[in-house]
């Protein structure tokens, strides 16, 4: 009880607290002058803070998405990630920052997969409590969400999602529970799924265990639209209703109060909630913020850290022959070749979308790194997908002209404009406009078949050289968000144009009175070689060069929000790229830009493989920084790799009849290929760096009282030849159990760096929580007494090192 708190809920009238708790639009919270109260401002993330404005133009620095951030098993480095992202925060004038995302690499398949740290509830606590400190320690407030069970995006505002209670304790809330332990977020965000019978903003979840059991006190916020009703939300312990006003928390929600059917004490904790965040966050007069905020972020902080962290992040699962690092001295012609090679994906689709200041690609990366010396030639070799891009800036005139018409068609306002994709929120649109037009003049590099179009939802007419060529009104579910963001609807025509021939363009888009915002532009083609011709000129550039870089991957539009992937398969005809160029090279590299697993049935063909996830805006100079050994790989696998589709251990995400049921319980990743006996592509925790190491020796306490902590320290030697990083993992198993466990489980882990010939010895602290089960009988974590096997090791498959402890009073 907050006793300042109360006397201000106390001034209150229903009308008002009912206002309060409801948003004031996308992105924002209601005022209340009388008490002192300013709007709190949200914002999404996780790999950067958007901002409460969505204009293209207003870039944010870009970190690499969280299965990335999770591969660095570095706290520190996370908590340095969380401080940045709160200096943006700051600069955008944001007060918390939603994120991060804390649902579980249940099925690889999931569409957020990218935007979830591991398939490792600890791993995944852990990391997220170090990115939720480091913004709260600077001021700004964290949202983990979403609050539970939301693995997959299939039918995700209908679906109810059937844990048994033990699975969902010990893997679906347990990385909640340890935030909410160990970091304090002063918000978490109610998913849009059901769980056991209730939607997550109406389940009793969020006061019997987040609430009272685990004693947290912030604000529980629902997801954007997740409140279905009126009673069973309100009664439940969600505070916020986001976006507002809330359909269901207005006018209805003052009859059921009045009559009796909500209590008004339930609003009481909601404002209370809200209120108490306010505080926090320094937005409630007299209320001093619970810490200070920095200096608002700039793009060279940001560069610097989202390079650091995608190097960090980068996993070597492969390096015959040590190819890596290439020896630039050696070097005189580097192919670079693939889809990803001048196409950079820095990061995934849906609302985690946000826009970085640039992207640097593989190729910018590795040409500023080689330098004159050496020759670096590139082709795409293959397609990834048929869709359209957006034009380059050296495509284009500049600047275009933007002009903003109202409805009979006259102009209202006319802007230059550098680019040719607008994201807008209706509320900064010039005032009394409905559509957009763009002019500018697209001059065709090549000879061949172009294709142009549009890209969006809403009514499109594009002229070229002044003849209507599309025509047309593009509709999609407006819940389906993949579709407006990542993956927006196109329509094109294909037009034959010559070297340098100039087209002139005007496009006009007129947006629908029902949305708040849109994602709209002009999208282009080039002329493709026939796939076969295209294929033969990078296995031409291969077989010509020292080394050939094959840069593989999906895109935002492959990995994204509102729905999850069917296969893992790579699209387009990337696997018969890499076949045929490493054919051609035996020093064949291949790079995976990706932001969750995909088939790699070429692996063992090439000679070096190295995962670099969807990276963020410094891709190509993090890449070229690894592939040429100014710094090692640091990565290591926060998720298992399956070798193929038919072995992924849990495949469906799609639920039947409304509901999805996690039959595989406990076992899922790791967990779920030692059950099974498979060998997936790569292991949970596999990764190289640029030097090797020995284990020398494992100390555990013999001893160990139950619900007590332990420390191991595991000695491990730097056996190569350069400083490097690596990460101890420790693994607990318990063989003869009275309950069903998996074969093995993460326990604990360290990171621990050191130079050529430095031995360390590596202190691995092992939670009580580790050596715990959820007994369903008595609902309460319990402690088998006996011996449990602890194993320190590379991966979840490779114990090098095994001991006991005994738990015992
Ligand atoms: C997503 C959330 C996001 C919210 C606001 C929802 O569709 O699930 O993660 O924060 O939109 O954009």
């Amino acid at each position: 009880m907050d006793p300042t708190l109360d006397d201000l809920v106390r001034k209150l009238d229903l009308e008002t607290k009912l206002r309060l708790i409801s948003g004031a639009g996308a992105w924002t919270t209601q005022a209340c002058e009388e008490i002192g109260l300013r709007p709190v401002s949200v914002s999404d993330g996780p790999v950067g803070v958007r901002g409460p404005i969505e204009d293209e133009r207003d870039w944010s620095a870009t970190m690499p998405s969280s299965s990335a951030l999770a591969a660095t098993w570095d706290e520190e480095l996370l908590h340095r990630v969380g401080a940045l992202l709160a200096a943006e925060a700051v600069r955008k004038d944001v007060d918390v920052a939603l994120g991060p995302t804390v649902n579980l690499h249940r099925s690889p398949l999931g569409g957020r997969h990218f935007e979830c740290f591991s398939e490792d509830p600890l791993l995944t606590g852990r990391m997220a409590a170090a990115y939720v400190r480091g913004l709260q320690d600077n001021g700004v407030g964290a949202c983990p969400k979403h609050f539970v069970a939301n693995d997959a995006e299939t039918d995700r505002t209908s679906v109810d999602i059937r844990v048994d209670e033990r699975t969902l304790r010990e893997l679906y809330l347990a990385p909640f529970d340890h935030l909410v332990t160990e970091a304090g977020p002063w918000t978490v965000m109610a998913a849009y799924n059901g769980v056991d019978g209730a939607p997550m903003t109406e389940s009793p979840l969020l006061r019997e265990v987040l609430k009272d059991e685990w004693g947290w006190d912030g604000l529980v916020v629902s997801d954007w639209g997740a409140v279905y009703g009126t009673e069973e939300s309100a009664s439940a312990a969600l505070d916020l209703a986001m976006p507002g006003p809330s359909e269901h928390w207005g006018e209805p929600l003052l009859a059921a109060v009045r009559e009796g059917r909500v209590p008004e004490a339930a609003i009481d904790d909601k404002v209370r909630s809200l209120l108490r965040l306010a505080a926090r966050v320094g937005a409630l007069d007299g209320h001093p913020a619970a810490a200070g905020r920095p200096s608002p972020g700039t793009v060279e902080q940001g560069a610097a850290l989202a390079r650091e962290a995608a190097t960090a992040a980068m996993v070597l699962v492969r390096n015959d022959g040590d190819l890596l690092p290439l020896a630039n001295d050696n070097l005189s012609r580097v192919a670079l070749l693939g889809p990803g090679a001048l196409e950079a994906r820095p990061l995934g689709g849906g609302s985690a979308t946000v826009f970085p200041p640039y992207v640097v690609s593989p190729l910018e990366g590795l040409r500023s790194a080689l330098g004159d010396r050496v020759e670096l030639v590139t082709a795409p070799g293959a397609s990834l997908s048929d869709d359209l891009r957006t034009p380059r800036a050296r495509e284009l005139s500049q600047p275009g002209t933007l002009r903003w018409l109202d409805a009979t068609g006259a102009c209202l306002k006319e802007e230059p404009t550098e680019g040719t994709h607008f994201v807008r929120d209706l509320k900064s649109v010039e005032e009394g406009s409905v559509s957009l037009e763009l002019r500018t003049v697209f001059t065709a590099d090549t000879t061949g078949d172009w294709q142009l179009g549009v890209s969006g939802v809403g009514a499109f007419v594009l002229d070229l050289d002044g003849e209507t060529v599309v025509d047309t009104h593009i509709v999609r579910d407006p819940l389906d968000i993949g579709s407006v963001v990542g993956a927006a609807p196109q329509e094109h025509i294909t037009r034959r144009l010559t070297e340098g021939q100039k087209v002139d363009v005007r496009l006009r888009f007129t947006w629908g009175q029902d949305i708040m915002l849109f994602w709209v532009g002009l999208v282009v083609g080039e002329p493709r070689l026939p796939a076969d011709q295209q294929l033969a000129r990078a296995v031409e550039l291969a077989a010509a060069s020292d080394v050939a870089v094959v840069v593989v991957g999906t895109t935002e539009a492959v990995e994204s929000e509102g729905f999850d992937r069917t296969t893992l398969r790579l699209p387009g005809d990337q696997d018969a790229l890499v076949h045929a160029v490493a054919a051609a090279n035996p020093r064949t590299v291949v790079v995976v830009n990706s932001g969750a697993p995909v088939e790699m049935p070429w692996r063992d063909e090439v000679a070096a493989l190295l995962l670099a996830w969807f990276p963020g805006m410094e891709l190509g100079n993090a890449l070229a920084d690894v592939l040429l050994g100014a710094v090692e790989p640091g990565g290591r696998l926060p998720t298992t790799w399956p070798a193929r589709d038919e072995d992924v251990p849990v495949w469906n995400t799609t639920p039947r009849d409304g509901v999805l049921e996690y039959t595989e319980g406990l076992h899922i990743g790791h967990r779920a290929y030692l059950r099974e006996g498979t060998e997936p592509a790569y292991w949970f925790g596999h990764g190289l760096g640029y030097t090797t190491w020995e284990y020398e020796s494992f100390d555990v306490p013999a001893h160990v009282r139950p619900g007590e902590d332990l420390t191991v320290t595991v000695r491990v030697r730097n056996s190569g030849e350069r400083h490097g990083k690596e990460v101890v993992q420790v693994y607990a198993a318990r063989p003869d159990s009275a309950v069903e466990r998996p074969e093995l489980w993460l326990a604990g882990f360290a990171v621990a760096k050191a130079g050529p010939g430095e031995t360390v010895d590596v202190p691995v602290r092992i939670a009580a929580r580790a050596l715990q089960h959820w007994s369903v009988t008595g609902h309460q974590w319990q402690t088998e007494s006996g011996a449990f096997l602890l194993s320190a090791g590379r991966s979840a498959c490779r114990p090098l090192l095994t001991d006991e402890t005994v738990v015992s009073e």
